[in-house]
């Protein structure tokens, strides 16, 4: 019976390879049910009713990177290219500030535009202007020497996807240049400099195995990241994988349980790509033990530029600016709207 591995998932917080790939193989709707309830119980034991909400800003889509699955990958001509200056990129702050936003993420492409020192100036901004606030990076793969840079300028959060942890579906997904041994070292140099760190992966993306995720699940339990951010693969015009088929709402909410589960303290934003595949897409998400979430602070006209997947949400309700909007959302599924910097509990206690 399935139900005694989430019972077990539940008490323990780990299962093995093979119960894991048994778990996702044969999940029904009402293991997921199950698995769901248990999960929102999970999330509420530990952050109460609280949403934590993040303002992300998509400061340029730039990228030298060439990842199969990606809008913005270098070779993609048809993306419309920008970036945000950093008067513009301090002016969404400022903004999504009075909206009640305490953490910003600022996230792009990798852009060798903006330098390490560009980088640190813009931290040092943000800090200086909302000492309150936590400012978050999802800048991509740097050096050691770099991270150690942008966390002494005041970066709090990175968050960096290792996408998978099969390293020959690693290769599946992204070009030769890059490499899943120097992703997994990221994320282990981000821990170790005292970031609070965040991991996570595609839903359905090509190639992918049930062992592939249960792997994925293993590798979040062995790296303890403070944050996981997970969503479905959704097809972009212009890349390889334009033509493979969406990652699944079900199969995307039943692994935000078994994340839960596994890791009762992590901070598990309902995301984008979850909306974009089902108009109730997040708050689904967010009762199957999702506890943040993250809306565009980016300036309109640039927004629909930012396009790592069609059909992206990007344009009125679900933005940033519509509080109003997304409070009536949580308050929907019974929650509430956070103001507050949002800190993974754990990291607080042992810090
Ligand atoms: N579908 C869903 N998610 C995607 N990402 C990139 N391209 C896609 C896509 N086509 C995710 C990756 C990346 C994060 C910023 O967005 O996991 O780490
Ligand atoms: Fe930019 Fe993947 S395409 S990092």
């Amino acid at each position: 019976n399935l139900k005694h591995l989430i019972d077990r998932l539940h008490q323990s917080h780990n299962l093995s390879l093979d119960e894991f790939t048994e778990l996702l193989a044969r999940r029904d709707e009402e293991l997921q049910a199950y698995a769901a309830s248990l999960a929102a119980e999970t999330a509420e034991k530990h952050y109460g009713k609280k949403v934590f909400i993040r303002g992300l800003i998509e400061f340029t889509n730039i990228c030298k990177n060439d990842c199969y699955y990606c809008g913005i990958r270098a070779s993609n001509r048809s993306a419309q290219r920008y970036r945000l200056s950093e008067e513009q990129i301090l002016a969404c702050a400022q903004n999504g500030y009075a909206l009640g936003f305490r953490t910003f993420v600022l996230q792009g492409g990798e852009d060798p535009y903006y330098t390490d020192d560009k980088i640190c100036q813009l931290v040092r901004q943000l800090k200086h202007n909302h000492p309150d606030c936590a400012v978050t990076l999802s800048i991509g793969e740097k050096t050691r020497e770099s991270y150690a840079m942008y966390r002494k300028a005041g970066a709090d959060r990175y968050l960096l996807r290792h996408e998978t942890a099969t390293p020959a579906h690693y290769r599946h997904l992204h070009p030769p240049s890059m490499s899943a041994e120097n992703r997994y070292e990221c994320l282990r140099t981000l821990k170790e400099l005292g970031y609070q760190t965040g991991a996570g992966f595609m839903v359905g993306s090509p190639g992918q195995r049930p062992e592939d995720l249960a792997r994925d699940l293993l590798f979040l339990g062995k790296l303890q990241p403070e944050m996981v951010g997970i969503g479905p693969f959704i097809p972009a015009a212009g890349t390889p994988f334009a033509q493979e088929p969406a990652g699944t709402l079900d199969e995307t909410l039943f692994l935000l349980s078994l994340i839960r589960l596994m890791m009762p303290e992590v901070l598990l934003p309902a995301t984008t790509a979850l909306g974009t595949i089902d108009p109730r897409g997040r708050e689904k998400g967010l009762l199957a033990g999702a506890n943040v979430v993250m809306p565009n602070l980016s300036p309109k006209s640039v927004r629909e530029k930012y396009q790592l997947y069609d059909n992206k949400i990007c344009t009125g309700e679900e933005a940033a600016e519509c509080i109003v909007c997304l409070t009536k959302r949580i308050e929907s599924v019974g929650r509430e709207l956070a103001v507050s910097r949002g800190d993974n509990i754990r990291y607080l206690n042992t810090k």
